[in-house]
């Protein structure tokens, strides 16, 4: 997958993950729009699931981080907007085959589950994966199916 800008945005509950990650990423060379939150006042996961999805779909970002504190909420959150594609990542391994096998635009990670070195490595397996065609294209285009967009 060739990644040009990624969007991040986490509620209190990931904060601190979402932090980590953002400055990581742009250590490792990776334009980061951050959306917040930027501070610790409590707010709710769907706004920030909404923000980000939004500028995948405005064409700000190619794909998004999202962060709360078990990456539950905030998935569930992101996959009811019709064209994102969000997959919770607990390891390495998931965020390779979430982007080889689900062609997935954005994941989600838990803040308060999993530890910033396991995050930063499932992050950038799913970075650094290219998405698999052939049966994976047919089963995603299944996927749309579901949201009406074929
Ligand atoms: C907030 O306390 C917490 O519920 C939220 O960050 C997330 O874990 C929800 O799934």
């Amino acid at each position: 997958m060739h990644i040009k800008k990624l969007v991040a945005a986490a509620d209190h509950g990931g904060i601190e993950l979402k932090d980590e990650l953002v400055e990581r990423l742009r250590d490792a060379g990776y334009e980061v729009e951050d959306l917040g939150t930027h501070s610790s006042d409590s707010v709710d996961y769907p706004d920030y699931a909404k923000l980000a999805g939004q500028s995948i779909l405005e064409g700000k970002a190619d794909c998004g981080i999202l962060v709360c504190g078990t990456g539950i909420g905030i998935s569930i959150a992101a996959n009811k907007i019709d064209g994102i594609y969000c997959a919770k990542l607990n390891n390495p391994i998931e965020g390779k085959m979430a982007a080889a096998h689900n062609h997935a635009n954005m994941v989600a990670l838990g803040g308060r589950i999993t530890d910033p070195e396991t995050a930063w490595e499932s992050v950038k397996a799913w970075l650094e994966t290219e998405p698999e065609g052939d049966r994976h294209n047919r089963r995603v285009d299944k996927i749309k199916d579901l949201e009406g967009k074929r």
